[in-house]
């Protein structure tokens, strides 16, 4: 049991989080002083030290002796994503204030950049004796990222893992390495269009089972496994794009049962495993069968600009990925491996702060939502991830999606997630932005649907 000044300072804690998150101290600005604070939040000084205390382990905000407290450049989950024209602006048009959520980028964690600087003072002399392609020695990095998944509930052995530059780049190098020959892919409709975009140019044959919280179903998997020769199943368990939903442990099971009996290869994405915002988290697919293929990354749980996943999968599979990794370059480069390699050990902490901050921006955002009108959207609330998906019936997407473009607000429409693309229902929105960009985007849904039917 917290005593009563702690409790008392978690929730000036609290208070003051919430004012970084909705920008009313933002990142860089000095806070009001101690005393100033104290007697605006109608609490003593020692509380008030206390809050600041937990905000500087927390790494929000640093104390500069001398010239007092600023939030810091913090995780930058709490600025607005940056913007991206769909076309250059003409001349005259305000092409700098569009907000462009049609990718769920996370923004790199400040502190990052010490970690870089640390690498590169420490770390980059030796790599640079190397040949590029191994900065940290491989069995360095493999030891530290087996550590990590084990940690995480995945037991995992350093010769099970092969690096590369991402996700995608392990899909693509599982397919070309360990996808049976036949044409056929099932994945989960709607499901990640990058990974879509890799099964098609692998000529693969796409069949969409429907995923998302209130699907799933063993049945249908089972029918579509055994309607043709085995090829290549790929799901995304955990924090699924676009639903954000997570798959019920009994289809985890009936997953391995039925693609064994019908020889098909499974492929879990787990990059947005580790992002996981209500519930337990369930056991990884690889966890209850060793044949399960898992591919991952850094880039939604730390940065995209960090070039590093990996691929987990039997031992014998694995010595073939790792050739196919150096005939094709498919690994990270030098400095990306030195930076993962001091970033593991602290991974989890990035992750947990990521995760109260996707917490905070979801909250902010069923808040908005709700104030829409149930009649008018519904939702499954995310479990994990970075997106949520909502059901516009009987709102056209495409048509909601022109009308936010209009407003300065890019989004996707349905079909681009959808296996067959004749999704024009739902409408994915990414809870990356912080509460005050969270807004922006509720208020123009707020415009284009208020005037529509309810
Ligand atoms: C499910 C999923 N897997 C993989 C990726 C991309 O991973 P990487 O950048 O490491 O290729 C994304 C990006 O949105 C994603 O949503």
């Amino acid at each position: 049991m917290p005593t009563p000044g702690t409790s008392m300072a978690l929730e000036v804690a609290a208070t003051l989080r919430g004012r970084i998150a909705h920008g009313e101290f933002r990142p860089g600005m000095r806070l009001p002083s101690e005393r100033a604070l104290a007697a605006r939040l109608n609490v003593s000084r020692v509380t008030v030290v206390r809050a600041l205390t937990r905000l500087r382990l927390e790494g929000l905000v640093v104390t500069r002796h001398g010239s007092g407290t600023f939030v810091a450049a913090t995780d930058r989950l709490l600025d607005t994503i940056a913007s991206r024209p769909a076309r250059s602006p003409q001349p005259g048009e305000a092409g700098a204030d569009v907000l462009d959520l049609r990718s769920a980028t996370t923004a790199g964690p400040a502190d990052l950049a010490q970690v870089i600087q640390a690498a590169c003072h420490d770390d980059l002399p030796a790599a640079l004796l190397g040949d590029g392609a191994t900065g940290a020695s491989p069995d360095t990095l493999t030891e530290l990222l087996a550590q990590h998944l084990t940690r995480s509930g995945l037991a995992t052995r350093p010769g099970q893992l092969t690096l590369t530059s991402g996700a995608t780049t392990g899909l693509s190098l599982v397919l070309d390495v360990a996808g049976p020959p036949g044409g056929l892919a099932v994945t989960e409709t709607p499901s990640y269009p990058g990974a879509l975009r890799i099964l098609a140019q692998r000529k693969r044959r796409l069949r969409g089972w429907r995923a998302g919280a209130a699907d799933w179903d063993p049945g249908d998997l089972a029918r579509l496994l055994h309607a043709g020769s085995p090829g290549v199943l790929y799901v995304q368990p955990d924090g699924h794009n676009p639903t954000g939903a997570t798959m019920p442990p009994s289809t985890r099971e009936a997953i391995g049962r039925i693609a064994a009996t019908a020889g098909w290869l499974v492929v879990a994405d787990e990059t947005m495993r580790p992002l996981r915002l209500a519930g337990d988290t369930a056991a990884s697919l690889a966890a209850a069968d060793h044949r399960v293929i898992v591919v991952s990354s850094l880039s939604k749980t730390v940065w995209g600009g960090l070039h590093v996943g990996w691929i987990r999968a039997p031992a014998g599979v694995t010595r073939q990925l790792r050739s196919a990794a150096v005939a094709t370059g498919a690994g990270p480069g030098a400095l990306d491996q030195i930076t993962t390699a001091r970033l593991l050990p602290s991974l989890d902490s990035v992750i947990q702060r990521r995760t109260r901050l996707l917490t905070e921006n979801l909250r902010h955002l069923e808040h908005r939502l709700r104030g829409i009108g149930q009649a008018k959207l519904r939702w499954h609330s995310p479990a994990g991830g970075v997106t949520l998906w909502l059901d516009l019936h009987p709102r056209s997407s495409h048509e909601v999606v022109r009308a936010c473009a209009r407003l300065g607000v890019l989004l996707e429409p349905a079909s681009t997630y959808a296996v067959d693309g004749r999704d024009d229902r739902h409408l994915r929105i990414p809870f990356t932005v912080p509460p005050s960009t969270v807004d922006r985007v509720a208020d123009a849904l707020t415009r284009v649907l208020g005037s529509g039917p309810t």
